[in-house]
């Protein structure tokens, strides 16, 4: 104890609070000075490099991680070569991300051997897999940090661990030939399950004028292909209350569209002390002033209310658009999934949804492939898609996940199999989103101007309320703004126009 005590005191960890979030503030301002020793070591402020794979929150989670390393006196750079220090926010809901992963992974270590004092971390959904955890242990040794899903809210805290290790590093590391710099402890760190929602830590938004706001973490869903409810643990629902106060500051730093994030936010609010539903949730934040857009991800089918179409239909903020996650169109296959519904019944959602809302689009998730489906069940699927004429679809192969039900399922079809149906309806995904784009043609319709075309530096890209992105003259000046757009040439997925006074 005497020891702890001496190295808490020489480190000033001694009068670290165990409150949250107070206790991570303590630690942004440890991590500062290490971070300002190893600035004064390199002459020149270290940079990082942040690196987001997977979704939506990850996305989020990526820019609470920005959020802390700009704290601590990072600059961030797109570089993950000219980086001092490099995190992946990992996904593992289909294995080519974990492939992506390891790939670049032996990047960093000949990065590393070239560069000792550079640190590198992973986090997010694949590193809550033990035997993710064992393959870095054994084959990626140089990795500095691990932690997962239930405490990035603890990154500071982590951070501090890592460069205490790293101790006499700094000053000399550069100097010193690869692999003597300092002895090297990977510090892990990975929570099985949390039920902690720790609010009011650091964001740095990617956006100024849009953000997305987590109002729930987790899954309850156990679609039977899906890791989510594995690595992100239990479904639990902010307080409404947290989320209109940072939706308020957001509006007041500027931000008119928001995009409200969680696995399934038909199922919000239920595990609340004072439950409420989602519906009820976007009535208040309607209410906000300043916020001209909402959005929202994921529905699942079976969760969709009456009320929640409603609150959209009368809605003046709420966009057009519906992200409703079909997975398949075969009866027998959706039951296998785990689905809870039939594909009678997504139709007739999706029927209701078109006759209170005739002008919203209407995007969906497919997975073809999955064990024991047949080219008959695909063709089922293919049926949904023309009855439902989907705006946009994201199609996967199925991909087998360690632990799922799905994964210990007889007559897995192999990839090759699996292929030619995939591109047949992929087709028919294409050619509906097509046929679907066209009836916008020469409608006069609100962009939200996002960027500067990366193309032509003459024109801007704004996205509609259905989601769908148009190109047309404008400049910088005119990003965050919401502008009248005619939408004169269709290009497939997406428009060029130009603005009407
Ligand atoms: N294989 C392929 N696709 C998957 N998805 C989730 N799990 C898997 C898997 N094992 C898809 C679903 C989900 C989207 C985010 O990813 O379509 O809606
Ligand atoms: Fe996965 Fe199903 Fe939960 Fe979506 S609803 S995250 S597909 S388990």
């Amino acid at each position: 104890m005497a020891e702890k005590a001496d190295f808490d005191k020489k480190n000033g960890l001694e009068n670290i609070p165990e409150q949250e979030p107070q206790r991570q503030y303590c630690y942004i301002k440890l991590a500062a000075e290490y971070v300002k020793r190893l600035e004064e070591a390199l002459g020149r402020k270290p940079l990082c490099a942040v690196t987001t794979f997977g979704c939506q929150m990850n996305a989020r989670d990526s820019e609470k991680l920005a959020g802390i390393l700009l704290q601590i006196g990072y600059q961030m750079t797109d570089s993950e070569e000219e980086a001092d220090f490099v995190i992946y926010n990992t996904c593992t809901v289909r294995d080519n991300a974990n492939q992506r992963v390891y790939g670049r992974l032996g990047v960093l270590n000949s990065l590393k051997k070239k560069k000792p004092h550079l640190k590198i971390a992973l986090c997010g959904c694949m590193m809550q897999e033990e035997s993710v955890v064992e393959k870095i242990k054994k084959s990626y040794r140089f990795v500095d940090l691990i932690f997962g899903t239930h405490n990035i809210y603890k990154f500071a805290e982590l951070l501090v661990t890592v460069f205490e290790n790293a101790e006499s590093g700094y000053e000399t590391a550069d100097a010193k030939p690869a692999g003597h710099a300092h002895k090297h402890n990977m510090i892990i760190d990975i929570w099985q399950e949390t039920n902690r929602i720790i609010e009011d830590l650091p964001v740095n938004r990617k956006y100024p004028y849009k953000s997305g706001i987590n109002i729930m973490f987790g899954c309850n869903n156990f679609c039977s292909y899906c890791i989510v409810p594995y690595v992100r643990g239990r479904e639990r629902s902010r307080e409404p209350k947290e989320i209109i106060r940072e939706i308020e500051r957001l509006a007041a730093d500027g931000v008119v569209e928001v995009m409200l994030l969680g696995q399934n936010v038909n199922s919000y609010g239920r595990n609340l002390e004072h439950p409420i539903t989602f519906a009820q949730l976007l009535t208040e934040i309607e209410k906000i002033e300043g916020i001209k857009r909402i959005r929202f991800m994921t529905s699942h089918p079976k969760d969709l209310s009456d009320e929640l179409i409603r609150v959209m239909k009368e809605s003046k903020k709420i966009c057009r658009h519906l992200h409703l996650p079909l997975q398949s169109g075969s009866d027998r296959i959706l039951q296998a999934m785990n689905r809870r519904y039939t594909k009678a019944q997504y139709l007739q959602l999706v029927s209701k949804i078109k006759a209170a809302i005739p002008d919203i689009a209407i995007t969906t998730d497919i997975i073809v492939g999955f064990p024991g489906e047949t080219p008959e069940d695909v063709e089922e699927t293919i049926d949904v898609i023309r009855k439902a004429g989907y705006d946009n679809a994201f199609t996967f192969i199925y991909s087998k996940r360690t632990g799922t039900p799905a994964a210990a399922m007889e007559d897995q079809v192999p990839e090759e199999i699996v292929r030619p149906s995939f591109d047949k309806l992929l087709k028919v995904v294409q050619d509906t989103a097509k046929e679907r784009a066209l009836l916008l043609k020469g409608q006069v319709m609100e962009a939200l101007v996002e960027e500067v075309n990366e193309q032509d530096a003459t024109l801007v890209t704004g996205r509609l309320s259905n989601n769908m992105l148009v190109h047309f003259p404008g400049d910088r000046s005119d990003i965050g703004k919401l502008m009248q757009v005619s939408l004169d040439e269709c290009h497939g997925f997406y428009y060029t126009g130009h603005v009407r006074e």
